[in-house]
């Protein structure tokens, strides 16, 4: 079933927020198919609802009308228990700001999906320390994340995200606190490990230069995609 090649079908989607007049429709009716192993960027001016687009595919909103199936599932249909499992095991989020867990190392954060997963803990140790090498942070393995740099700390985040070979990668402008080189290095390793591990990932990036470097860009505008 999860060999099909569509990871993400979004039908008639449509959102809005608060009551009345003072109600703002943010998603629009969106249709959009990602097939298994695309990378897809998102663009669009501030306001336009790609993080909204992407908190709904990542279920971590409710819609309104339409339908989102994430790996042949129809996420209205799980319920809040089989939901967190769902997305353990299905998606990896990378978020501007890393949104590490503060109290625990580069290392134990990496292994954390793992081992939510209940993957033994040495193996959890071996996979998020093989992603910390390809990263050229052995060294920070041992630190917190209040003792590394924003670049650091975000290439932390990608590989807490592809650590458990999510089918979905959802980023939301992953590189929107680091600099130039930062960026580049960061979505150059996102993009091999995607390719790599056969992930599907969408990526909301203002940055046209990391839109250039994925398989496809779409652009929303009030709500809608407007070209795809
Ligand atoms: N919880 C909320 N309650 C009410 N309105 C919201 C809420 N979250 C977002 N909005 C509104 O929905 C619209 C879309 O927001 P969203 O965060 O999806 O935009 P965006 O495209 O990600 O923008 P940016 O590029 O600035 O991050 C905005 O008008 C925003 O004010
Ligand atoms: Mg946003």
């Amino acid at each position: 079933m999860e060999n099909s090649p569509a990871v993400i079908e979004i039908n008639s989607l449509e959102k809005s927020y608060g009551e009345g007049p003072g109600r703002i429709r943010v998603i629009r009716g969106i249709d959009l198919s990602v097939n298994r192993g695309e990378v897809v960027a998102v663009t669009g001016p501030s306001g336009t609802g790609k993080s909204t687009l992407l908190n709904l595919v990542g279920c971590l909103d409710n819609f309104d009308r339409g339908s989102i199936r994430l790996v042949q599932r129809d996420i209205s249909s799980l319920s809040v228990d089989e939901l967190s499992g769902f997305r353990n095991r299905h998606i990896g989020f990378i978020f501007q700001l890393h949104n590490l867990l503060p109290e625990f190392t580069a290392l134990e954060n990496v292994m954390m999906p793992l081992l939510i997963r209940r993957v033994k803990w040495k193996t959890a140790r071996d996979s998020a320390m093989e992603l910390l090498v390809r990263f050229n942070m052995e060294e920070r393995a041992g630190h917190k994340p209040g003792e590394m740099s924003g670049g650091e700390c975000q290439r932390v985040a990608v590989a807490r995200a592809i650590v458990g070979e999510p089918d979905l990668i959802l980023a939301d402008e992953p590189t929107g606190s680091l600099d130039s080189r930062n960026s580049s290095i960061l979505m150059q390793m996102l993009l091999e490990l995607c390719r790599e591990k056969g992930s599907t990932a969408l990526i909301v990036t203002h940055d046209m230069t990391i839109a250039g470097m994925t398989d496809r860009v779409i652009s929303m505008l009030d709500g809608a995609i407007v070209n795809i």
